[in-house]
């Protein structure tokens, strides 16, 4: 069983802590706790030393090269080319996508690993960035700007552990998390993947998020490596381009963006990804100043840096220019995922690093220092230790256990905008319920991007988890009538109607928008509800904050659900009033398109402020601790 093994981790770290108490007071404890919890990576430094002396220099290369699942045709290149790493990119899976078909692939993958003449250790890496999302059955929780609407590190950092286990319960121990993406424009489509637009609240979720993940020692037996991304100021491009150019001085660099790494740091975050974007029109891949003079000397990060996902291609039309350039600028490891035959492939990538190294262009001081990083990882991971998965793990992934503390994410994510003469909570015993809307029966909807697909699907595309219509029906009284229109039809003489109104899913690039009003189709869906005479609900499952315009005087009450995951069931929790809604607005919510610009972001007043959340104030909370509220940065 999975629930004693969480619970084990949890009696060993109270166990500590007594012994701690009962030696050492107060602060004197908490400060020689938190200094176990920060393990450096460099203590391994003798063991790592030892086996560099071993290496060749295509032994090194192979550790500094991480190829994707689907390019590596034949798996046995692992052991051809020496790869320390190699990764499923967002939609690709093994052709049986369980959880078994996921272990027995990636266990191939570290096998050739192991014939190597050293056998190091394979790292395998995913986009587990809301669970974990390429597998199938697996559980799907609310992507980051939800839980930043729950201001609960605690609960982020159970919800990771839940996600650490089902990432390790399929051989994997790399997971692409936590993305700390100060989100500043919500044009942006990766906005969802942000926990807010407040540096101090991405800063705490996101070390809550890396404790979880790693399990507060890396050294942990379950624990999976951790990745910051993107370095830095993803979220903070001009008019929110993905990608894009982030125009700032360095003083609003360091303190709205810079400052979650920092955080992260201090957490123990053993990866770092670095990001596509540029800053003031330099790219990131080729910032030796911030890469390795910052990141790695003033913050002192002892891990290493991934590249993203065929980022140094950007640099310049000159592939073997890009792999020095972004080598000597500080990347420890490259992500190559374009198969051979097509341009900078891995092979291609092995060949010239090699040829740079050989003709003087990169040192071998440069090349020793990232394998160096990249074994030291390894070695804390106690990964050359760890031959095989734990089975119970695997069992696991997608339990009732894991998927009930994503229910807790959901219902602690909601927040209610509007609630005019008590529309909420509705009553479980009304006579006739109405629901509407495409979104409140669509698991792939309330999932979003980056789940199954890169960019995310409508409709049933994963195993397990409740839709919001199936939640309703599971919790009214059993002779309540629910009927269900995805287009609205049928709500005359209702009691109440519920319409759940969205955004199609998207992620990266496809996601990005000059015009965030609701969609036609959706206001229509409100306004028809309207037409009704009943008590109108809307629900909105969507990825950042939409212009509502007269959607929101049609509505009697208005929740914000974000992209919830597979455990619709949270959702049904607050609108039948089991919970009453906490969440608060991780981001200002704007009035119009026009308050979308930086600038008026700042001097205008939004239609929701952040920090906004109303509640039901006749029912009293079920959360044990009230939060105090964390602040938006203001530059
Ligand atoms: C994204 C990263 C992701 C990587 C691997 C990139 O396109 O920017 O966030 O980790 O792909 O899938
Ligand atoms: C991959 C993603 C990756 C993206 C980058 C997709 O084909 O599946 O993982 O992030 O390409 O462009």
């Amino acid at each position: 069983m999975f629930v004693p093994r969480l619970c084990q981790r949890a009696v060993t770290h109270t166990g500590r802590a007594c012994i701690c108490l009962g030696i050492w007071l107060g602060a004197g404890c908490i400060a020689l706790w938190s200094a176990a919890a920060v393990e450096p990576p460099s203590n391994y430094d003798p063991q790592v030393a030892a086996l560099l002396a071993q290496m060749t220099l295509d032994e090194k290369i192979g550790q500094m090269t991480q190829a994707d699942s689907e390019a590596l045709k034949d798996k046995s290149g692992v052991q051809k080319y020496f790869l320390g790493s190699v990764l499923s990119g967002g939609g690709h899976a093994p052709a049986e996508n369980d959880a078994k078909g996921w272990l027995k692939s990636c266990d191939e993958f570290r096998s050739w690993a192991l014939k190597t003449r050293l056998k190091i250790p394979l790292l395998y890496g995913v986009d587990a960035v809301h669970g974990h999302n390429n597998v199938d059955g697996a559980v799907i929780f609310p992507h980051n700007i939800g839980l930043g609407a729950t201001r609960d590190p605690a609960l982020v950092e159970k919800a990771a552990r839940v996600v650490e286990a089902e990432v390790a319960g399929t051989g994997i121990q790399w997971a692409f998390a936590p993305c700390v993406a100060v989100a500043r424009n919500e044009c942006w489509g990766r906005t969802y993947e942000s926990f807010g637009e407040s540096t101090e609240l991405v800063s705490e979720l996101g070390a809550a998020e890396i404790r979880g993940l790693q399990g507060r020692q890396l050294s942990d037996p379950t624990s999976v490596l951790a990745c910051a991304k993107h370095f830095v100021a993803d979220g903070g491009t001009a008019d929110g381009v993905d990608q894009g150019n982030a125009l700032c001085d360095e003083a609003t660099l360091r303190k709205v963006f810079l400052a979650p790494y920092v955080a992260a740091v201090k957490a123990g975050v053993g990866s770092i990804m670095v990001s596509y974007s540029s800053w003031n029109g330099q790219k990131m891949h080729g910032n030796k100043e911030l890469l390795t003079r910052v990141l790695k000397g003033e913050l002192g990060f002892e891990g290493f840096l991934v590249s993203d996902w065929a980022a140094i291609d950007q640099l310049s039309p000159n592939y073997k220019w890009d792999v020095a350039e972004s080598i000597n600028a500080g990347l420890d490891m490259v992500m190559v995922p374009n198969a051979p035959g097509t341009s900078n492939n891995y092979v291609e990538f092995i060949q010239d690093l090699k040829e740079s190294v050989g003709e003087g262009k990169i040192p071998m001081s440069r090349i020793d220092d990232a394998v160096s990083r990249i074994l030291r990882i390894k070695f804390q991971m106690g990964l050359f230790d760890k031959p095989y998965t734990d089975p119970e793990l695997t069992a696991a992934v997608g339990s009732a256990e894991h998927r009930e503390v994503a229910r807790e994410c959901v219902r602690e994510s909601l927040v209610l905008l509007k609630n005019s003469d008590h529309a909420l909570p509705l009553s479980k015993n009304l006579k006739h319920l109405h629901v509407m809307g495409q979104a409140a029966d669509d698991i792939g909807m309330q999932c979003g991007g980056w789940t199954i697909s890169w960019q995310g699907k409508a409709g049933p595309t994963i195993h397990g988890g409740t839709t919001i219509l199936a939640a309703i029906r599971k919790t009214v009284a059993p002779d309540v009538e629910v009927t269900y229109s995805a287009t609205g039809e049928r709500g005359h003489g209702a009691d109440a109607v519920l319409v759940v109104v969205g955004e199609m899913p998207y992620a990266e690039k496809d996601g990005d928008r000059k015009d965030l009003r609701l969609s036609a189709t959706n206001a229509a869906l409100i306004a028809r509800a309207k037409q009704t005479g009943a008590p109108v609900i809307t629900v909105m499952i969507s990825g950042r904050p939409l212009i509502l315009d007269s959607a929101l005087a049609q509505s009697d009450a208005l929740v914000e659900a974000w992209l919830p995951g597979t455990e619709g069931q949270g959702v049904a929790d607050v609108l039948f009033g089991d919970y009453k809604p906490t969440g608060k607005l991780p981001r200002r919510w704007p009035l119009n398109n026009q308050q979308l610009s930086a600038t008026a972001a700042l001097n205008e007043k939004p239609l929701f402020p952040y920090g906004f959340g109303l509640s039901y104030d006749s029912l009293p909370s079920k959360r044990s601790t009230a939060k105090a509220d964390i602040g938006p940065t203001s530059e």
